[in-house]
Parts: C-alpha cells; structure tokens; sequence
C-alpha cells in the first residue's frame, strides 16, 4: 500500500519558517516510528501570485483535492496588499476551504500548565482550559451574495451577504455535536439570533440537530455576550459552535487565553471521503506575521500542533498526536519558549528553529 499523502503549502512570511519545523517533526515520524508519508510540497498565497500571477493555482488545487492531508502555514503580508482583491492571498486560502468542501473549522484553545502565567487574564481563568471552537467554514458573510462595490447614486457601496442554508446549520452542527460526545457533552451556539435572520435559523436548526444527541447540554449565546463570557469565564465552555466570522473573531480572541496566538493550531475538516478518512487541511491560527518575518521569531507549535491534528484527524493517529502533543507541552515546561512567550523581565528566547529542535528532542525522549 502506497503511503498516506501530505501537501504542503507554506505561503508566506513566517508560514515558510514555521512549515521547516514542522518538515522536522514529519521526518522523525517517519524514521523512528514508521509513520512515512509522501509528501510535496507547493505555492499558495503571494508565493503563488509571484509565480503564476494567483494566489493558488488550478495544479495546485487539484493537487490538494487529491491529498490525504494538506498542511498550510500562513498567507498575506503587506507587499501584495495593493493588489486586486480577486488575487490577493487570502483569496487563495478561502479557494481551498470551499473547493475542498471543508465546512468545519476545528480550533482548540488548550492552556498549558507551563503558559497559564503567559494569558493576559488571570492564571485561574485559565489554567486547565480546554475549548474547542467549531467554525462553519465555508458559508455566512464570507461567501454570500451579493457582495462588491457598487456605485449608488453618487457615492460607492460596499455589500456583504450573511447566507446560511438549513443543511450549511446542519452539517456543522453535527461535526460539533459529534465532538462534544468525544469530550464533555457541553456545546454553546453562539449566533445573534436578536437581530440577525440568519441567526435565528442558525438557532432552530442547531435545537432540531440537538435531539439526536440527548446526552448534550445544549445551550445559546449571542455571540457578543460569548465574546464576554470567554474572557470572563472561558472555563464554562467546553464545544462552541458558531459561524464563519463569528468563529474567526472568537478564535482569536480565545487565542490570548492560551499564552499567544503562535500556540494556537486547527483542522478544517470535509465529508468523509471514500476511504473514510475526511478531506482535511490543517492549519495554524495566526497569520503571516509580517512584523517578525524573516527574524527567527516565529513560534512553531501552532504548525507543529496542527500537524498533531493531522495524525489525530486524518491518520488515525491518535497516540501519536497526543506524544507530539506532550513533547511540546514538555519542551515548554522546560522554560524553551520563544519571544512572543517571554516576560518582559526575564530569559533569552530561542529561534524558530531551536523550538522545533528542542521539540524533536523531547519526542526522542518520549520513546
Ligand atoms: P497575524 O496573525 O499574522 O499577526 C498578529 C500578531 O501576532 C503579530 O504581532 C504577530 O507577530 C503575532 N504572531 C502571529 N503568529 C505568531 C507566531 N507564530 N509566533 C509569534 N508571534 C506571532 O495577523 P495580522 O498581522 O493581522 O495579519 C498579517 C497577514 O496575515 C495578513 O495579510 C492577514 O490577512 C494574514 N492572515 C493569514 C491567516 C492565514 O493564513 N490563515 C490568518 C490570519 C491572518
Ligand atoms: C483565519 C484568517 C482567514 C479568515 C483569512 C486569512 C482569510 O483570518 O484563518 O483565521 O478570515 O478566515
Ligand atoms: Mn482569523
């Protein structure tokens, strides 16, 4: 049997510096626990547009329908900002997210023991969190039309749809409801039933989807109070669902519960393909940083998490994904952090690249 296919698109700014660590970790998978993969690797993002004038070109596209996994790390930055919109970067992101189908958007906001000091809130709030947000992905405002610039008498007008279907709910719902079975049977839907239509769809489907799991409390938020609830009480949440910008904003914000957003991993998961295993790309939740770019800076364990999630998600993994998991809570309980964990009064940050070394040390030591 041919091994399970990785693709892997770096991107742009620190995407390329974090994907390096992650090659790091792929190959000690590889030699010393025999997980091989095939991996290729290709452009997307402004890497992309310098080549083939589109941030993600059609080979490629196909090329990722076809893998089993795609790694991604971070597209944008400020040299294509003037750039038509059809060809910016991001454009490239949203292409794969809604051509590879993948409409559930899992990013998990884990506080570890070693970083509870490093949250802006109070290390009570946050020691032991564990929250997984489900984002709907491929729908709501950042799909829906009309959407443009359109003269309107004698000024412009921006517009924006927020569109969601029943089976768009639905589909989310159940990947969300799926995962709190796997965890403590707690899903908060945050929508803005009060003022928005979409909303109260959102709010009706989600109830209806509820009755095949008797076993979950379910309750509603309005995704501004949860906005609130996270930084006052995030230990309340166990599985949020929500849609696609809500679940952008949210994510970030629950990012700073765990120490930095260069901590912070995803999974964008499809329906199950034919061999049972979902279309998938993983996927850190921060961008491309152009502020520390090119200076070692970057914190990896975003990427090297989301890999993590990979071997969880599409291989099958899992003891696997919880050793890579505790190597790099290890190498952090071990004080090896990089700037963006650092007190502003103490201890030298190590580079990019000496995390990922560190990270596959610890894993050498888990054996
Ligand atoms: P950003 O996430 O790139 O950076 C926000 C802040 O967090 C910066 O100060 C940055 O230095 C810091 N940061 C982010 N990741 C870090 C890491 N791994 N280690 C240490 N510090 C880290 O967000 P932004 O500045 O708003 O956006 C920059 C570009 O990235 C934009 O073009 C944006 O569209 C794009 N973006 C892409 C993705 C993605 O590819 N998935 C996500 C968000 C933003
Ligand atoms: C994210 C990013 C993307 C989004 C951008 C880069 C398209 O912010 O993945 O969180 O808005 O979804
Ligand atoms: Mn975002």
């Amino acid at each position: 049997m041919s091994n399970p296919s990785v693709l892997i698109l770096p991107g742009d700014g620190i995407g390329q510096e974090v994907m390096a660590e992650v090659r790091k970790i792929i190959t000690w998978f590889g030699d010393k626990r025999g997980l091989n993969f095939d991996v290729s690797e290709d452009l997307v993002g402004g890497a992309a547009y310098d080549k083939h004038g589109v941030p993600l070109a059609d080979e490629t596209m196909a090329k990722a329908q076809e893998a089993d996994a795609v790694l991604l790390g971070a597209v944008g930055g400020p040299k294509y900002d003037d750039l038509d919109f059809s060809v910016k970067p991001e454009r490239g992101l949203l292409r794969l997210r809604k051509e590879m189908d993948l409409y559930s958007n899992l990013r998990p906001a884990q506080c570890f023991d070693a970083l509870a000091d490093f949250s802006s809130l109070k290390k009570e709030l946050v020691a032991g969190l564990d929250i997984m947000i489900v984002r709907e992905l491929t729908s709501g405002v950042y799909f829906g039309e009309p959407r443009g610039i359109f003269e309107e008498g004698n000024e412009r007008v921006g517009i924006n749809t927020q569109r969601y279907t029943e089976s768009e709910i639905e589909r989310a719902a159940r990947s969300a409801f799926e995962l709190a079975m796997r965890r403590n049977k707690k899903l908060c839907s945050m929508e803005k039933a009060n003022v928005m239509e979409s909303g109260i769809l959102w709010r009706e489907v989600v109830t209806e989807v509820a009755k095949d799991y008797p076993e979950v409390e379910l309750s509603h938020m309005y995704a501004d109070n949860g906005a609130m609830q996270l930084v006052r009480a995030p230990k309340q949440f166990d599985v949020i669902l929500t849609d696609n910008l809500f679940g952008d904003i949210l994510s970030d914000c629950a990012a700073m519960l765990t120490g930095s957003l260069g901590m912070l991993p995803s999974a964008s998961l499809g329906a199950p393909m034919e061999n049972g295993r979902p279309k998938a790309l993983y996927e850190p939740v921060h961008g491309s940083a152009p502020d520390i770019t090119g200076q070692g800076k970057a914190n990896p364990c975003a990427c090297i998490l989301s890999f993590a999630m990979a071997l969880r998600y599409s291989f099958d993994q899992g003891d696997e994904a919880t050793r890579l998991e505790q190597a790099v809570e290890k190498v952090l309980a071990d004080g090896v952090r990089t700037g963006d964990l650092m007190q502003s009064d103490g201890g030298t940050p190590v580079s990019t690249s000496e995390m990922g070394d560190a990270v596959v040390a610890a894993l050498e030591a888990s054996l």
